[in-house]
């Protein structure tokens, strides 16, 4: 065979792996590629925009509004927030406000909190960061070269 036999036998069989590749023969069916497992479907209670005005009857914690600090929001929060468990759960976090804003989706996604509307959210997510920002731990505090 010649060389340029060779070569466009070659250039024949890329063409026929990548037109066979592109019909799929070579991969598996979508549905098999998928890892993550979808979404639960929302709870009645994640559509619900309404804000809690008191805590449900059968919560099992002695909070009330006062368990949390003072500020625009504070009642708002807790009624939302304390109807599953007590404050000290999420007063002994200090976070950013977009860790705060994740937590708020957590508790909606993974717990069927009820998913309020955007200036509830708002509200309650800048009191969240306002009173519970991140915490430096240990040394180096006053340590001029460790500024961030
Ligand atoms: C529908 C029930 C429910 C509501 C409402 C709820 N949570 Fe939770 N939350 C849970 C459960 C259950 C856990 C413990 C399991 C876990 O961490 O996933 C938890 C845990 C937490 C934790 C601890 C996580 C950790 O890693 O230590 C924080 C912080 C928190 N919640 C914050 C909040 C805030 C803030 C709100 C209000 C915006 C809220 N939760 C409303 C159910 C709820």
């Amino acid at each position: 065979m010649k060389l340029t036999q060779v070569i466009t036998a070659g250039i024949a069989a890329l063409a026929a792996i990548m037109l066979l590749d592109r019909a799929g023969s070579f991969r598996p069916p979508a549905e098999k590629l998928v890892t993550t497992k979808p979404a639960p479907a929302p709870t009645a209670a994640a559509r619900n925009k309404a804000l809690p005005k008191a805590l449900p009857a059968d919560v099992k914690h002695q909070d009330t509004v006062e368990s949390m600090p003072q500020g625009k929001g504070q009642e708002e929060t807790f009624y939302l927030c304390a109807a599953c468990h007590g404050t000290a759960l999420i007063k002994a976090q200090g976070m950013t406000r977009e860790r705060w804003d994740s937590t708020f989706q957590y508790m909606i996604d993974r717990h069927g909190m009820a998913d309020p509307d955007k200036a509830d959210r708002d509200l309650i997510v800048d009191y969240l960061a306002e009173h519970f920002p991140p915490r430096r731990r240990g040394r180096g505090q006053d340590n001029p070269f460790l500024k961030n």
